[in-house]
């Protein structure tokens, strides 16, 4: 018997070696080299391949000659989702919409069918869900319609085969670890049948121009062939994240060849479905704590728009030796640094405490913007004084402890004072007078030393 050939994946970033590691040599994750057996590929019996299906042109053609008269984009019904794929869908694309297990995946693209279907045959393939159990929870979301046809089915050969009578506009598939194809040895959720049938699903979405929105379910230690393994292969990656005792949903788009992936789009997970939120400040600020210390609030540009954040920072005496160190949501080394500048600059003596850091709500700031409210955080926490509630802060910290100027300054000034807040503590501005919009006070300092004054009276 001809011996079985095979090779390693890692299934944080993809990259495919012959021999196995402990540590992956590309990303450095550890733990995510896993072996998978070499298909012999019998192109007749693949259904995945576009050859085979009659969906494939082998005709080059002039690009002068293609029309593009005819609007390829669509509007989902979802505002904050048309912003994170860049003004709405593209007709003929594919999209991963990736995230833990239970985050809302379904529930979004379910939600979404109820507009989408209004002018598009729509296809919704679960595999993970009974037609029954599909309309149980099409109905607790209001979504209802002759054009939205539901399929439970695994099988990639029968997914197709469904395309190709029913021919919609939309093809919704829930999950791409639960479909296979018959034609590879290899189980569902593995590094082959995913790849698979990603491709596949991709030469439908180019050849026959079908939407596909493909679901994909990641997990922290790796163990199923996540997205990550899909992302170069497809027209856009949005991931969908937020914390399991939270409802606010944040989603994130990782790569997107038709737009920028710098916008974010925010949700809260009800009884009925996804709200959007067109108003995230508030919603992150909601439970805003009276009068605590170690909290303060910031403007960082998610994209376009302003959003405001709370940092909160808990500084307490280290029992023993060494320190802890710990972020979530904010840059570990930016922490670090922050710290350290705290300490040489600010004249507070925070390397014999334990430092924790947090941002409230889910969100990665990773903007300079956010040092200084960080740092003013720290600084709260340390004096144990509180910050006044009508206060925010905006700027980068240098390593001399200067504060320095960021962009869109005006912008961010204008959704501060928009929530409410009176005062701000930016940069010194040089040959600028010190002016935000009316009804906001704006309080300049040079440095953090100045800032923590103004912010904490001391
Ligand atoms: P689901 O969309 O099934 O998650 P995924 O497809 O990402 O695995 O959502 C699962 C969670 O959402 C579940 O814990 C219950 C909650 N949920 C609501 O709170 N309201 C709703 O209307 C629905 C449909 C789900
Ligand atoms: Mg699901």
């Amino acid at each position: 018997m001809a011996k079985k050939k095979t090779v390693f994946f890692c299934t944080e970033c993809g990259n495919e070696t012959l021999k196995w590691a402990g540590r992956c040599p590309a990303c450095g994750a550890w733990n995510t080299v896993v072996e998978q057996e070499i298909q012999p590929v019998n192109r007749g019996a693949r259904s995945g391949d576009g050859r085979n299906s009659g969906f494939h042109s082998v005709k080059a053609v002039s690009l002068t000659e293609i029309d593009t008269t005819e609007e390829v984009r669509f509007l989902t019904g979802m505002g904050e989702l048309d912003r994170v794929l860049g003004g709405g869908g593209v007709k003929g694309s594919l999209a991963l919409v990736g995230g833990a297990p239970g985050v809302g995946k379904s529930t979004l693209m379910l939600q979404i069918c109820g507009s989408l279907c209004r002018e598009n045959q729509t296809l919704y393939v679960s595999g993970e869900e009974s037609v029954r159990q599909l309309k149980l929870r099409a109905q607790r979301l209001g979504v209802a319609s002759a054009n939205l046809l539901v399929l439970s089915e695994t099988r990639l050969e029968d997914v197709l085969q469904s395309v190709s009578e029913e021919e919609p506009d939309i093809l919704i598939v829930d999950s791409i670890q639960t479909l296979y194809n018959g034609a590879l040895d290899s189980p569902p959720g593995s590094i082959a049948q995913v790849k698979d049938c990603t491709m596949a699903l991709m030469q439908l979405a180019k050849g026959r121009d079908i939407t596909v929105f493909v679901i994909g379910h990641v997990n922290k230690e790796g163990s199923i062939a996540g997205p990550k393994v899909l992302e170069h292969m497809v027209d856009c990656v949005l991931y969908f994240e937020g914390e399991q005792h939270s409802s606010c949903r944040i989603l994130r788009a990782a790569k997107n060849r038709f737009g920028a992936t710098n916008e974010i789009g925010v949700f809260e997970m009800l009884d009925n479905g996804l709200k959007e939120v067109e108003n995230p400040s508030q919603m992150l600020l909601s439970g805003r704590p009276d009068g605590a210390p170690g909290t303060c609030v910031t403007c960082v540009m998610e994209g376009i728009r302003p959003v405001l954040a709370e940092i909160q920072a808990l500084l307490a005496p280290a029992p023993y030796g060494s320190a802890r160190r710990s972020s979530n949501g904010f840059d570990y080394n930016r922490a670090s640094m922050l710290l350290a500048v705290l300490e040489k600059r600010g004249g507070l003596k925070v390397s014999t405490c334990d430092a924790y850091l947090n941002i409230i709500g889910g969100l990665t700031l990773d903007e300079p913007a956010a040092d200084l409210a960080a740092v003013l955080a720290l600084a709260s926490s340390y004096l144990d004084r509180p910050i006044a509630p009508d206060l925010a802060a905006i700027g980068e910290v240098g390593l001399t402890g200067e504060l320095r100027v960021v962009n869109n300054l005006d912008q961010r000034l204008s959704e501060v004072r928009r929530l409410g807040f009176r005062r701000c503590v930016i940069p010194r501005r040089k040959g600028k007078a010190a002016e935000g919009p009316e009804g906001l006070q704006v309080v300049e300092a040079a440095n953090i030393g100045e800032a923590i004054r103004a912010a904490l009276g001391k």
